[in-house]
């Protein structure tokens, strides 16, 4: 069968060949056995109900079996024999244009050079999945193939509900994941959703198709380290900044480091993630033994080298023993997957992976004890670290929350943490509350001379844009005027040909606005998605992370996030998705992104004014009326702009007066 005869058969009525178990792969860990006898007749009972029942027989004890041996059903023997990659637009059987690019996303998502357990379907962060099985996978394609421009695709958590009827300025597809009803967020409750086959944690960009590797985090890293490193006064050069994790999105942080300017030493415990991120050249050296990684850090300050060390074992270890000898450390972080703690997004130390991965499955109550004790260690070195001048801050993984519901030294007197999260530093002031934000695309012909286009076209509007820039966001314009023209250079690109960069709602519509005019003439050779991380502005509201800056009391809720979404729904997004979890994990965030295929067309160029407008201003406003002073600056200079644009604003009220009335 060809590549196009397999998608549009969606499920074979005959039952393909059984799949080896590849060993080369990176595997999700074994999942707990969390589900009582009946309800994994239940989970078995659901796997099966996408097939004809004189398939049964043979899939049920196959079914039956990976329950056992993953604690989940993925339908190995489903993973199509195509290789996954994403092609160019016009080589996917469609009949809508818009549902091939999404095709695209999709197989780029799920690339080996780009998923982290491909064949368990899970793009990054240990669980984030874009699917829950294969039959989920191969059903999307094939509505996905056969859909016009009058139908949407609905999802719910990697279940495709079918095809409905709708209209051509309606989204093609609408995401949910994890949706469940807040009283069940508990993690468990989602070993146990997963496990029936019910729901899934599609974190913030695997499980809404707009993933694109590293890239899409390094450079958030880039200006986080760069930034941080300007908190620390004088040149980046020299200075150090210790961090952990070459994962998913955390493998961005060496070539972060790299592009600040800093020498950096990243743990990793897993050997095949670390000898990825090596042989795609994201990382410098790769180093087993502390005494031998110890002088090699000192002789890089010294000569105040650009260089990305990893350390190839666990991070509790070199803190340790960073703090054991006194070394003077600038910067430190932390990018394990604490949002995923218990079923293998942190490795305690004292543990083999193998040991770990056992434990886990086997013994989850002791396992959890290990990661504790481990936080305990880790967050004892760091404190050291600290009262000897380190800067420290939260990536955005739970690692404060987590240390703290374990019990390690992380709170202060008032029962906030000692430690800043990067949004509350950083992202927060200089950046959300302008509106900048993780503005992507990716070129849909797939080829590199398409994206190199983008990125002069992105240049040239940023730098028109910059000339006339008020002083509060001249900053933020340089660093990514100069981020875009050293993208190309610095070969960031890990499948699809795409990009990202932070820009504010005028920058985004105007680079926009720019692809599709040069779509139109011709300029490119194909489409154009346009998306952005969740982790936005008004994507995302996540009271630890994305919301951390936010102080009014209303970082717990999530009205931003939701009406988000549905506003991006009927301005002229492509997909819109919304997640439960995501970045620091299920039950702790609620986030939503979109998609959108531009052509050349009007009805492009009135999708990008209008959606975009809301998909940036929405949070603007929202943090203005939270008081956030950046944020009501660059509120009142949209409505300056936009005479339709009417803000609700707050009024400052004397805090003498406030405590007075009180007593
Ligand atoms: N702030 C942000 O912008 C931002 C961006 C991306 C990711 N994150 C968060 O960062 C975390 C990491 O994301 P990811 O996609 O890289 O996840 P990932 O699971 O792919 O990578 C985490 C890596 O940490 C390693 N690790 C775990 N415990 C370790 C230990 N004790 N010592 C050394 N290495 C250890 C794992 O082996 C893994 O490779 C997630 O919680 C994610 O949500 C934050």
């Amino acid at each position: 069968m060809t590549f196009q005869e397999e998608i549009l058969a969606g499920i074979p009525a005959q039952l393909p060949e059984a799949q080896p178990y590849d060993k080369e792969i990176n595997h999700a860990p074994k999942r707990k056995d969390i589900l009582k006898p009946e309800e994994k007749v239940l989970a078995l009972r659901n796997a099966l109900r996408y097939f004809p029942k004189e398939l049964h027989q043979a899939l049920a004890p196959e079914f039956a079996a990976e329950l056992k041996t993953y604690g989940r059903i993925y339908m190995y023997r489903y993973r199509p024999s195509y290789k996954m990659y994403a092609r160019p637009v016009d080589e996917y059987p469609a009949k809508s244009r818009q549902a091939a690019a999404i095709m695209a996303m999709i197989q780029n998502n799920l690339d080996p050079r780009v998923a982290q357990h491909p064949h368990e379907l899970i793009i990054y962060g240990g669980n984030g999945a874009i699917f829950q099985n294969w039959a989920q996978y191969r059903l999307v394609m094939q509505y996905l193939a056969t859909m016009t421009d009058e139908q949407t695709l609905v999802m719910y958590s990697g279940h495709p509900l079918g095809l409905f009827p709708s209209h051509k300025d309606a989204p093609r597809v609408i995401v949910t994941n994890g949706m469940v009803i807040p009283n069940y967020s508990k993690p468990d409750d989602w070993e146990r959703f997963n496990a029936l086959g019910v729901s899934q944690y599609g974190q913030m960009t695997a499980g809404s198709y707009m993933y694109i590797g590293p890239q899409g985090i390094v450079h958030g890293t880039t200006i986080t380290v760069m930034n941080a490193a300007r908190k620390q006064g004088g040149s980046p050069a020299g200075k150090l900044f210790v961090t952990a994790g070459l994962g998913g999105m955390s493998g961005a942080q060496p070539k972060a480091g790299n592009i600040a300017g800093v020498v950096s030493v990243t743990a990793e415990i897993n050997p095949k993630a670390a000898q990825k991120r090596y042989e795609q050249g994201w990382v410098d050296e790769l180093h087993t033994n502390l005494d031998e990684i110890i002088p090699r850090i000192q002789k890089a300050v010294a000569a105040k080298e650009v260089v990305s060390l990893a350390y190839v074992g666990n991070v509790v270890d070199l803190w340790e023993r960073l703090a054991a000898d006194h070394i003077h450390v600038d910067l430190g972080s932390d990018q394990t997957s604490l949002h995923n703690p218990w079923a293998g997004g942190y490795y305690p130390v004292g543990y083999t992976l193998e040991q770990s991965k056992e434990m886990m499955s086997d013994d989850p109550d002791a396992f959890r004890g290990a990661v504790q004790a481990s936080l305990c260690r880790q967050v004892a070195a760091i404190n050291k670290l600290a009262a000897e001048g380190m800067y420290f801050f939260d990536y955005g993984n739970a690692f404060l929350l987590e240390s703290s519901r374990a019990g390690a030294d992380v709170l202060k007197a008032d029962g906030s943490f000692r430690y800043p999260s990067y949004v509350q530093d950083i992202m927060g002031p200089m950046y959300f509350d302008y509106g900048f934000g993780p503005f992507r695309w990716v070129c849909m012909s797939e080829k590199p001379s398409d994206l190199q286009k983008t990125d002069e076209l992105a240049v040239k509007v940023l730098s028109e844009i910059a000339a006339n820039s008020p002083e509060e966001i001249a900053g933020q314009m340089r660093d990514n005027i100069h981020w875009i023209q050293e993208a190309g250079r610095n070969n960031l690109v890990v499948g699809s040909q795409a990009r990202i960069l932070y820009a504010d709602c005028e920058g985004r519509t105007k680079i926009a606005l720019a692809f599709n005019e040069a779509i139109r003439k011709g300029e490119l050779e194909g489409p154009v998605v346009l998306g952005r991380d969740h982790h936005d502005v008004s994507g995302t509201d996540s009271p630890f992370r994305e919301t951390s800056n936010i102080y009014d009391g209303s970082r717990f809720t999530a009205d931003m996030a939701v009406q988000n979404v549905i506003g991006d729904g009927f301005r002229g997004a492509t997909w819109v998705s919304i997640h439960n979890g995501g970045g620091v994990g299920w039950g702790e965030v609620i986030n939503g992104g979109f998609g959108m295929v531009i052509d050349g067309s009007e009805d492009s160029a009135r999708h990008i004014r209008e959606m975009l407008f809301w998909d940036v201003n929405n949070g603007i406003a929202r943090r203005s009326w939270a008081r956030n002073e950046a944020a009501r600056f660059a509120i009142e200079r949209e409505m300056a702009r936009t005479p339709e644009l009417k803000v609700t604003l707050p009024n400052e009220a004397d805090e003498v007066l406030i405590r007075k009335s009180l007593n």
